[in-house]
């Protein structure tokens, strides 16, 4: 029977245009605009730990993309780097341990808070009850964990 095999390829076909054209528009700008800044961070004046953990970004991240686009991104509060972290860790052949992941979860949180403190200030304003405290709370722990200031 014909039919079947020429169906199922084409279904197939299909599924794997939309997959392909999963993102949106507003994604797509977002993710350019971010490609193209900086792409890298004056880590100089991070405590030791941070300065490790930003070697492993460093190497982590820029396997299917620039370091731009995270080091760009309007990602800051540690919630948004959490979620993001796992999401890139679940792309195929991420090869991005869970220690690893970790690490690089703190790296850019504690990053944030030194390099996007205006951004988290607006997010945070928006935020209100157990979103804002734990939000709060997170950022509070990676500050005296790291000692950032402010
Ligand atoms: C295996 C390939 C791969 C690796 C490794 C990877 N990324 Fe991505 N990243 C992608 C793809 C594909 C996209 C396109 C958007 C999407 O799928 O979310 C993306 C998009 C992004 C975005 C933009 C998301 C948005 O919607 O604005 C950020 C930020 C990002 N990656 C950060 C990271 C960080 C941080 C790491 C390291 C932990 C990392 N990526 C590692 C493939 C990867």
């Amino acid at each position: 029977m014909a039919i079947p095999q020429i169906v199922l390829p084409a279904v197939l076909v299909l599924a794997l245009a939309q997959s392909a054209a999963a993102l949106d528009a507003e994604t797509e700008a977002r993710i350019q605009a971010a490609d193209q800044g900086a792409s890298s961070i004056d880590v100089s004046a991070y405590p030791p730990a941070m300065q490790e953990a930003y070697e492993l970004f460093s190497s982590k991240c820029s396997q299917c993309h620039t370091l731009s686009r995270p080091i760009n991104s309007q990602y800051a509060l540690p919630g948004e780097w959490s979620r993001y972290v796992k999401r890139m860790m679940r792309k195929p052949d991420s090869g991005i341990s869970s220690s690893e992941g970790k690490a690089i979860y703190k790296f850019l949180s504690y990053d944030s808070i030194v390099r996007k403190q205006e951004l988290i200030d607006a997010k945070l304003s928006t935020l209100e009850g157990k979103d804002k405290s734990e939000a709060l709370e997170a950022i509070e722990k990676l500050r005296s964990e790291y000692n950032a200031s402010k």
